[in-house]
């Protein structure tokens, strides 16, 4: 049965706020004041998807409240407040049950909407492969989901330098991979200024060009999900060539091949590209699901932003593109941005100072170092977006943000972070 109603236990005022934003989406938002509240309902509607409970003020109810979502082989996420003290204290990040989500006031209503939506999609969709393509839903008939249960390729490119592809490529795949419990292989096509490996110090990985040069021997073929290397993190990180001298071995379409075939064996493959038009590229472009464009707000990177609308265009590959404003809390807004570039705005992050090079320096994610911090809030929401449109299956009516991936490609809104 389609989970489409969501039990909320907040203060009146947040309540209010919650509620309007899921209404909107299309969801029945029920107010539960007492455990006892949320025991009546739970028995009387079975299609509860999510619980949003208030950890931060009376912690005995949210107890109670946690343990009914799990009784009578009940199995409801919980999407938690916690105080933000308690979240660092408590490592939850990474180590929660995977269903579960929690976050800290301040929140926006529009951003905890996002959140809802990813999980009740999640829960929707099993992430294990045994199903053989066919999900049986308690009702209705089954659907065949071969196609949108493949795992979705998003390559993040701008063909200006330094404007953040490589941070947002290794900590989108991180929260992806953490918080998200989604299989995630981050792949480094940037054979030239990449640095996706070193930034998580990996150093001297197995990569494709040395995996492709060991075939011409041995007559082994590896695929990339074996080439790769995982991270602490549970990233399943992928490196094209060691040198920018020695990728001739790379043929572009045995490439582009290879990524589409490892979306079998994850739910996402990251591709962190290097700023060229080259023929790799182009093939690469072409299997992408989503391509995100980091693009600061300085006239360069806007330029190139704008070019690329351009040769996207000729490659008939506009409507996949999404641009993620990076170093957003510079004082040009997003509208200008979207309207300057012609592309529509998918979430922003904000500037970090050094926090993104201090965890590099320490060969982590800043989603694993500084997991309260503001800026890991906006990669949550950016990722909790790409999840919430990227699943076709699951598209529904009245909702108006699916379609900038995947399935429903042509509506392609124009979709603002608040
Ligand atoms: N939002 C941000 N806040 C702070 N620093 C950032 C941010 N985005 C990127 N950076 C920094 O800017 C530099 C260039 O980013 P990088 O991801 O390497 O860009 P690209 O891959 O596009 O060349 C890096 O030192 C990175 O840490
Ligand atoms: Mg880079």
């Amino acid at each position: 049965m389609p989970r489409s109603a969501v039990a909320i236990a907040l203060p009146p005022a947040e309540l209010a706020a919650v509620s309007a934003q899921l209404v909107e989406a299309g969801y029945d938002a029920i107010a539960v004041n007492t455990a006892e509240e949320l025991a009546i309902l739970l028995v009387e509607r079975h299609d509860i998807g999510v619980a949003i409970l208030d950890g931060e003020n009376d912690f005995d109810r949210t107890i109670e409240m946690y343990a009914l979502l799990h009784d009578e082989g009940r199995n409801i996420p919980a999407l938690m407040v916690v105080a933000a003290r308690a979240l660092d204290r408590m490592g939850l990040a990474g180590r929660a049950r995977v269903s579960d989500e929690y976050f800290t006031r301040p929140y926006s209503a529009e951003s905890l909407r996002w959140r809802v939506e990813a999980m009740l999609i999640r829960a929707e969709v099993p992430t294990d492969d045994s199903t053989g393509g066919v999900i049986d839903t308690d009702d209705g008939p089954p659907v065949d989901n071969a196609d949108s249960r493949r795992g979705q390729i998003v390559i993040v490119f701008n063909p200006k330098g330094g404007v953040g592809k490589t941070t947002i490529a290794v900590n989108v795949a991180a929260m992806l991979q953490i918080r998200k419990g989604q299989r995630v292989l981050l792949v480094d096509c940037d054979t030239v200024t990449g640095h996706v490996a070193s930034s998580l110090g990996m150093e001297n990985v197995r990569t494709v060009a040395d995996a492709w040069t060991d075939d011409l021997t041995t007559g082994v073929v590896e695929s990339f999900a074996e080439i790769a290397s995982t991270h602490e993190n549970g990233v399943a990180v992928l490196v094209m060539a060691e040198s920018p001298l020695h990728t001739e071995i790379l043929e572009p379409k045995r490439v582009a091949e290879a990524i589409t075939t490892a979306r079998q064996a994850f739910d996402w493959v990251v591709v962190d590209m290097h700023p060229d038009y080259g023929p790799l590229n182009q093939v690469i472009f072409e299997r992408a699901d989503t391509i995100l464009v980091p693009v600061t707000p300085d006239v360069p990177a806007i330029r190139a932003a704008v070019q690329l609308r351009e040769v996207a265009v000729e490659l008939d590959i506009r409507d996949r593109l999404a641009m993620v404003v990076n170093r957003a809390n510079s004082g040009v807004s997003v509208e200008d941005m979207e309207r300057t570039v012609g592309m529509p705005a998918l979430a922003e992050v904000r500037s970090a100072g050094m926090l993104f090079v201090r965890a590099a320096n320490e060969g982590r994610s800043a989603v694993e170092r500084f997991p309260k911090e503001k800026v890991i809030d906006d990669i949550e929401e950016l990722c909790d977006r790409m999840i919430a449109t990227a699943e076709p299956s699951v598209a529904k009516t009245g909702s108006g943000f699916l379609g900038i991936f995947g399935g429903g490609r042509n509506t392609n809104p124009s979709v603002r972070a608040s």
